[in-house]
């Protein structure tokens, strides 16, 4: 390809969203880190590698800031070519029954990880258009395929990204957009290892349910989102990859 792949990735400055940028990094695409933390430091670290890397402060679920964002995006780098919806409430979560689970916090949980996906896109799109394609890939989550209890609210938000890939790769297909997802099993992200109650509640009975019985790691992901990404995904399009170590067969 003559041209640099541009890639964004929302929440990208940690976790796997940080691991997914690395690998677009290492693979020679032009990285934009869109995160509400850490975005500056995280580019600095991959640009030291050698790769072309910015970072932009970004609250997905704040339609001005993703506006924001796509413009400093498209001055750096010209153009989108993938977007990586990866940005999300769920590190920070604790296991609650459903009944005591506050309606501010059903709010929060789908402002971000539903709205923000939804932000985010629309403000990619008109570029996209205008270049006559592009690639979304969703991070969804294997949780509303196998209804783990005790996090409705995170629950909900995934199960409405899985809807949300089908029905925007076909609202987007006549413009050569191509919109899949990803849903990983527990993974240890930055954010995870910082929680010890989900460590504790979740770490081995999530091992215990694998085929593959050992810990998720970030770069478990990777493989996937670039994959999706790709040319070799070029006729694939709404679908959700389940990558969970063999939890759960989709
Ligand atoms: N870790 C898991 O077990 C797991 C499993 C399945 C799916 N996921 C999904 O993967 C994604 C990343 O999870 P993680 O565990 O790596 O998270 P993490 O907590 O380690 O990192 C999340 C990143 O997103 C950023 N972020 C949070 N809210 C934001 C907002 N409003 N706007 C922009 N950036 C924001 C944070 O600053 C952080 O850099 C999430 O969508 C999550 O739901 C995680």
């Amino acid at each position: 390809m003559d041209r640099k792949n541009v890639v964004i990735v929302t929440g990208g400055a940690m976790g796997i969203g940080r691991a997914i940028a690395d690998r677009f990094a290492q693979d020679g695409s032009a990285v934009v880190i869109a995160d509400v933390s850490g975005a500056a430091e995280a580019a600095a670290e991959i640009s030291a590698t050698g790769a072309e890397a910015v970072g932009v402060f970004c609250d997905i679920s704040d339609s001005d800031s993703c506006k924001a964002m796509v413009a400093e995006a498209l001055n750096a780098f010209g153009r989108i070519d993938t977007l990586v919806n990866n940005a999300g409430l769920y590190s920070t979560l604790k296991l609650t029954e459903f009944t005591e689970i506050t309606p501010e916090e059903w709010q929060r949980v789908l402002n971000v990880n539903v709205m923000g996906q939804a932000l985010v896109t629309a403000a990619v799109l008109p570029s996209m258009q205008a270049q006559g394609g592009g690639t979304i890939v969703n991070m969804s989550s294997g949780t509303p395929f196998k209804g783990v209890p005790y996090l409705l609210h995170y629950v909900a938000s995934k199960g409405a990204i899985n809807a949300m890939t089908k029905a925007l790769a076909k609202e987007l297909g006549a413009s050569g957009i191509r919109v899949n997802g990803v849903a990983p099993g527990f993974t240890m992200s930055d954010g995870v290892k910082a929680n010890p109650h989900q460590i504790e509640k979740l770490q081995e009975i999530s091992q215990k349910a694998r085929v593959i019985a050992r810990d998720q790691l970030p770069e478990d992901i990777v493989g996937a989102v670039a994959f999706l990404a790709s040319p070799d995904a070029a006729f694939m399009t709404g679908q959700t990859l389940v990558v969970d170590g063999g939890a759960y067969f989709h």
